[in-house]
């Protein structure tokens, strides 16, 4: 998502004045920082950034803070560190090329509607075109701040995502990435008149756009998961066979607690499905350990949920307690030791499961989708099912989908040869 939003800024930023992109720090006019607010690392890490940028800038460069920790901190990160000369938050992207002329601006309405905008075209790999399909969440998960930073879910009117993707094929991609906070919960809050439209419907209608030949999208809600959707998943050719799917904690009494809507057997009876309808799809999912009150036993049914369905991917985080959540008062809170010695052992699990994974893969064909051109006289590329593959060749294998075998794994990445 953030990805996307800093896409936007540079195409705001190129309708007002051509800028470029640089890498060299003291050659910059304009530094954005676009920052993160979910856990609390990164949200530490932005005041001794903006320090950095502070001592090697070049005189009279502005710097400004974008995204959730701008939504959250607002006028106070200028407070902390006057240097900061505008301060804009997530849902306030547009506003970019008004705001950066303005001293100490600070835009960070949270009601602000974006969804009705049609941004600039910027992509950073025009092969493969991201795509909101929605803004904001209307959950309450009791750990997440994304509600307080990007506010009341709403949803992009269906024609507008039809453009912006029937464009990006126009210039070149053949791939595309639906983003929202809870894209199976597309179509549920509209700003403007329009026809009814939930995310399966979306789907079909997306896939009748000539030319493009993959969707994928991130993230489904295991809550929204129902059989129809499924269905489309498993039989719309042009869905990737990769799903994304949060489970966040295995045990049914902490998903009460995060009030994630869902229980355990929900959740496995929705991979079950999956498998069911579509055996050769890989899921991935996002796991927190250590959410307050999480005891030995809630942590094995997260340990069984990983055996039973055996995550492709597994994106794993010690709960961090956030300002403006409920958890964060809770009481029982986890000691850091206990918290990280169930990450470490979840991790492990992991990493000796997606080992048997890519080991079975040896010899398989897959059909890959070439986008990015690597050094040593490599491209890479993935499979329809997510996986990153390395073929040896060059630009005239970019753009193109092609039958791959495997002739080399590793945890990360397959090697393979065009057949
Ligand atoms: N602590 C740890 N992880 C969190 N996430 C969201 N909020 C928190 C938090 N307070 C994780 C969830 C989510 C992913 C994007 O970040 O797993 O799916
Ligand atoms: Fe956060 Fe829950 Fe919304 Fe995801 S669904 S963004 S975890 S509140």
């Amino acid at each position: 998502m953030n990805v996307r939003d800093s896409e936007h800024m540079i195409a705001e930023l190129n309708k007002k004045e051509p800028y470029e992109l640089t890498q060299n720090l003291s050659e910059a006019d304009l530094i954005i920082i676009n920052t993160c607010s979910v856990r609390e690392k990164p949200v530490s890490k932005l005041f001794s950034e903006i320090g950095v940028f502070r001592k090697h800038k070049k005189d009279g460069a502005k710097i400004g803070v974008t995204g959730c920790t701008a939504s959250h901190l607002g006028r106070d990160i200028i407070k902390r560190a006057p240097v900061v000369d505008f301060v804009l938050g997530a849902r306030n992207v547009s506003k970019l090329p008004n705001v950066i002329d303005k001293k100490h601006a600070v835009e960070i309405d949270l009601d602000y509607d974006d969804s009705t905008y049609s941004f600039g075209e910027y992509r950073t790999n025009p092969l493969k075109a991201m795509v909101n399909i929605s803004m904001g969440c209307d959950k309450s998960c009791t750990y997440c701040i994304v509600p307080a930073t990007r506010g009341e879910e709403v949803s992009i009117p269906t024609d507008l995502i039809i453009n912006e993707i029937e464009k990006a094929v126009n210039s070149g991609a053949k791939e595309v990435m639906l983003l929202g906070q809870n894209v199976n919960n597309y179509g549920k809050y509209f700003s403007s008149d329009q026809e009814k439209c939930n995310f399966t419907q979306l789907l079909r209608k997306v896939s009748q756009i000539d030319g493009l030949e993959r969707i994928r999208f991130t993230s489904p809600h295991p809550l929204h998961m129902d059989d129809e959707f499924l269905e489309e998943f498993a039989y719309n050719p042009k869905i990737c066979k990769q799903i994304h799917i949060p489970l966040q904690s295995g045990s049914s009494k902490i998903l009460k607690e995060m009030k994630r809507g869902y229980t355990k057997e929900w959740f496995l009876n929705r991979c079950a499905k999956v498998r069911e309808l579509c055996p050769e799809a890989t899921i991935s999912t996002d796991i927190i350990v250590g959410f307050p009150n999480e005891s030995d036993e809630d942590f094995e049914d997260t340990m069984d949920v990983l055996e039973q369905v055996r995550f492709e991917q597994l994106f794993s985080f010690k709960y961090s307690p956030r300002p403006l959540t409920q958890a964060a008062t809770y009481e029982n809170q986890i000691p850091n030791d206990v918290a990280s010695a169930r990450l470490t052992r979840l991790q492990k699990r992991h990493t000796q499961i997606v080992d048997e994974i890519m080991n079975s893969q040896m010899g398989k064909i897959h059909k890959v989708y070439f986008d990015e051109l690597k050094s040593g006289g490599k491209v890479s590329g993935r499979s329809d099912d997510g996986k990153l593959f390395f073929v040896k060749g060059s630009e005239e294998l970019l753009g193109q989908i092609l039958p791959v075998r495997v002739t080399k794994v590793s945890r990360g990445a397959l090697d393979g040869e065009v057949v």
